[in-house]
């Protein structure tokens, strides 16, 4: 699986601990930046991690900044992009049993190294239960359609 992953300064200490959990599964990571503590702007990175999964460059992604508020509202702005926002185990095993979350988001300035790692093991080896969630998924991609649509006009 190859997992692209970033975060802006206020996630970047958590992202290096990300990384190196994502790594030591054996996955294949790439690393989107943010390389250094500098203040920068989080939707540069979270687009970034976004388009990636969204054209198939990556099977999932995951982003850091300080709340997750932000990046999440990003990457939720790209088609085909299901981005969650998880604090504890248990939203992280449901967003892929449900919603088959495709980027997994999480706050550097609320929760700890220890449990981010548990996070992420559990994310990424969830599958998706599909039937009637996939009902609901189809649901989310008419209505990226119709706004796909509605733009074009
Ligand atoms: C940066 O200070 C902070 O606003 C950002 O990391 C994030 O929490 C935004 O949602």
């Amino acid at each position: 699986m190859k997992v692209v992953i970033a975060s802006d300064h206020a996630g970047l200490q958590l992202k290096e601990e990300v990384v190196r959990v994502v790594r030591e599964m054996g996955e294949t990571v790439e690393d989107l930046g943010v390389a250094n503590g500098e203040s920068v702007d989080y939707p540069d990175y979270g687009i970034k991690v976004a388009e990636a999964v969204a054209d198939g460059k990556a099977d999932r992604g995951i982003l850091v900044c300080g709340t997750g508020i932000g990046m999440c509202i990003v990457a939720n702005k790209v088609a085909g992009i299901r981005a969650a926002l998880c604090h504890d185990l248990f939203t992280a095993r449901m967003s892929r049993m449900h919603n088959d979350a495709n980027i997994l988001v999480l706050a550097g300035r609320v929760i700890g190294p220890g449990l981010a790692a548990e996070m992420v093991k559990e994310w990424l080896t969830t599958p998706f239960e599909g039937g009637r969630h996939q009902k609901r998924l189809d649901k989310i991609k008419d209505i990226e359609e119709k706004v796909r649509k509605s733009c074009s006009n």
